[in-house]
């Protein structure tokens, strides 16, 4: 048995274990001069350092904040090329779309991708993955989603098992854009060869589907769900990003984990998800970098919806390399205020996941922890660059920052 108890802790803020919804966002359970036990990998005990229980170890922190370690719920960190000619050609004034229907953006990463071998792609992925863990992120989970074929497509999802000692990973079969001729036929593979291929051999947990008019409707959708729950994966989906062609209701109809960008939803949208139990997640990366508007995260929160943030890291539409920062711009673009930013990027982007066993610095759950640099926890929804987190704890792997 490992026992320690961290003192010295200026102030423990924490939602309580998720999702949490609406109003219940902004309500964290916040101890000052707190002390945490951790036994095992798990909280054990957490409150007044007064109060505190005995260990057999303990660890000082100094004075300083602790939150939860955040949760990226929506990456797409393996990847290999670049697109700062696409980024040039759109601060020249072509759109993401326009650059995607001739055959670049999305379609060049592929490209590229698939020129690469396991190994390279393993090096690009490894120091991605700790500029999220340096930020924070204890929890990350990584889309496939740049194969040009299903076998690059597996080893897209390879080298995020290989990583996954490394880094605390959620592996996620994503269905990016379909091939320009036999469209039909590639989603009908997608459904009985690829996907029972990936459940078989456990190279993910959910599948992820682009529903935009650049990309897959709304019926191929429906058919790729159906048959991610006939093999007994989770589903999520990338939708209204640019457009609301009906993806986030069919997503809140069939159960999805999360619905993910909504930077072109409306009303219907929201009530649909503030009626479900499917969480909206809210990328201000992509905000930020493609000029988009801000997906409607107050209203969401304010309907009663269940919100997350994450970074979104990609070439393309968000490279940022930041889950913290990812949590102080939903404050300043999405309009979240810093505690309900805080519940987004842990508990409820667990949810977002389908892990109810972390997010929330609460006895039974991971410890998994940040230590801020100091002593206000307000500092991780405040500070844009610098470096609010200052070390990161990660109860059950060799990750550190
Ligand atoms: O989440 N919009 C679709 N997919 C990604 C972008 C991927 C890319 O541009 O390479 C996104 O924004
Ligand atoms: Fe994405």
């Amino acid at each position: 048995m490992s026992e320690t108890l961290f003192t010295g802790i200026s102030q423990l803020a924490t939602p309580r274990p998720g999702p949490r919804r609406g109003a219940e966002m902004g309500q964290l359970d916040i101890t000052e001069q707190a002390a945490l036990l951790v036994r095992d990998g798990l909280v054990a005990w957490v409150g007044p350092a007064a109060q505190a229980p005995d260990a057999a170890n303990e660890v000082n922190l100094g004075g300083r904040a602790v939150v939860p370690g955040l949760v990226d719920p929506h990456t797409h960190a393996v990847w290999a090329g670049h697109r700062l000619a696409d980024w040039e050609a759109k601060l020249q004034g072509a759109t993401y779309e326009d650059i995607l229907a001739r055959g670049g953006g999305i379609r060049s990463t592929m490209r590229a991708t698939a020129a690469a071998t396991l190994e390279a792609l393993e090096q690009l992925t490894r120091p991605r993955l700790q500029r999220l863990t340096a930020s924070g992120a204890t929890t990350v989970e990584v889309k496939s989603g740049y194969g040009l074929d299903f076998a690059a497509e597996l080893r897209m999802l390879e080298v995020v098992r290989r990583l996954q000692g490394v880094y605390e990973l959620q592996p996620t079969l994503l269905i990016h854009v379909p091939p320009e001729e036999n469209r039909a036929r590639y989603v009908q593979g997608v459904c009985e060869e690829l996907i029972p291929e990936v459940a078989h051999q456990g190279l993910a947990t959910s599948v992820d589907v682009f529903t935009e008019k650049e990309a897959f409707n709304v019926q191929e959708t429906r058919a790729i769900f159906e048959a991610a729950r006939a093999n007994g994966l989770h589903i999520k989906l990338h939708a209204d990003q640019f457009h609301a062609i009906g993806g986030t209701e069919l997503a809140c109809e069939m159960g999805a984990l999360s619905v993910d960008h909504l930077e072109a939803s409306g009303e219907a949208q929201i009530r649909a998800l503030a009626e479900s139990d499917t969480v909206a997640t809210v990328l201000p990366g992509v905000t930020l970098h493609l000029g988009l508007p801000a997906a409607p995260a107050r209203a969401l929160v304010d309907a009663g919806a269940i919100v997350a943030v994450g970074t979104d890291l990609n070439p393309g539409s968000s490279p940022l390399f930041s889950t913290q920062l990812a949590l102080a711009l939903s404050v300043r673009l999405n309009k979240l205020t810093p505690a309900e930013a805080l519940s987004a990027c842990t508990v409820n982007a667990a949810h977002a996941l389908g892990l109810s066993d972390r997010g929330s610095l609460s006895p039974g759950q991971r410890a998994d922890f940040c230590v801020l640099a100091g002593p206000d926890w307000r500092e991780v929804a405040y500070a844009l660059g610098g470096q609010a987190v200052q070390e990161v704890h990660c109860a059950h792997s060799a990750q550190a920052a």
